[in-house]
């Protein structure tokens, strides 16, 4: 495998997990997406099976100054690793987001028709059409929520990090409560993206953690998990006012692993405990 932006906390953990794979990793440095001839050059050197397009602008907020360059990575990059992946006889896999439900308040199914709001969205949607457009040969896989031990390098940590640091400085701060999403480990986002590309089932996926919650039980559970006392209270949206639209409700359903008969993931406060375990800010039980 050939695994572009291979430094982002997805990367980190795929580069970590997928131990019987001989992967060739790229990150922002070595190849830039945007860059049609740099993406060809790497592929055609390093002749993978699969191309994995991780590199992506994942700054939801600033996507809506520089729509731009978003669009850029987030789309023309996904063209040309799918273009590259072609030249060479490779498959693609791209990580697109549930951001392209921007309606809707039952778990988004992997055949519905997207509503993306707002620039980040946009370009992700956008990036998963030009892919399915290039090749048929293609694993679209959507998830929710990311966190990794590396932490996401394009928004320079992790959301759980900031929360237990808040709890530790004492401060009182406050989450939304009215976006509900399912938090996914991006260690058991890894491990299921090799089942599914082992399968060789083409297609658009959903993986994530399994069941939901906001953004505020989310921070919660972490803080009650690494036993933090903290003074954290509810927000709207609206209170927030963030410049980027968000959707109220991004559940994704699984649907698709089941029919391949691959297990669902572990419940995403299972998973979080783990993470918090390996990150030392809890006990194992
Ligand atoms: N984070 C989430 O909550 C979430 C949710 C759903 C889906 N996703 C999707 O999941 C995927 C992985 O996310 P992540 O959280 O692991 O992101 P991440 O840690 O920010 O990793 C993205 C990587 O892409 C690299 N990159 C940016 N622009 C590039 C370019 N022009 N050429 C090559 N590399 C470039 C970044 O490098 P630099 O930092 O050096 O620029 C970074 O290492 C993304 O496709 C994202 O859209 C994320």
């Amino acid at each position: 495998m050939l695994l572009l932006g291979a430094a982002g906390q997805l990367g980190q953990d795929i580069r970590r997990r997928w131990t019987g794979h001989e992967i060739t990793t790229l990150a922002h440095a070595d190849c830039d997406v945007r860059d049609r001839d740099q993406v060809l050059a790497a592929t055609q050197r390093h002749m993978p099976d699969l191309v994995m397009d991780n590199a992506a602008y994942v700054r939801v907020d600033d996507a809506e100054r520089e729509p731009l360059e978003a669009f850029a990575v987030n789309a023309e990059g996904a063209r040309h690793a799918a273009e590259a992946a072609v030249e060479c006889g490779a498959s693609i896999l791209y990580v697109s987001t549930d951001y392209v439900f921007g309606r809707g308040d039952q778990p988004h199914q992997e055949d519905e028709a997207v509503h993306p709001q707002g620039a980040y969205a946009l370009t992700k949607a956008a990036g998963e059409a030009l892919i399915r457009e290039t090749t048929p040969r293609h694993f679209v896989v959507r998830s929710s929520g990311l966190y990794g031990v590396a932490g996401s390098s394009g928004k320079g940590g992790n959301f759980v990090e900031t929360m237990l640091r808040f709890g530790r400085e004492g401060r009182a701060w406050k989450v939304v409560a009215d976006q509900v999403l399912t938090p996914t480990y991006t260690a058991d986002l890894a491990d299921k993206l090799e089942e599914l590309v082992s399968s060789g089932a083409y297609g658009t996926y959903h993986l994530t953690n399994a069941g939901e919650c906001s953004w505020l039980e989310f921070a919660r559970a972490a803080l009650d998990i690494a036993g933090i006392e903290a003074d954290v209270s509810p927000t709207t949206t609206e209170e927030w006012g963030a410049p980027a639209p968000r959707p109220a409700y991004s559940v994704l359903a699984n649907s698709k692993l089941g029919v391949l008969g691959i297990e669902p993931m572990r419940h995403w406060r299972d998973a979080l405990r783990v993470y918090l375990v390996e990150k030392g800010h809890a006990s194992a039980r």
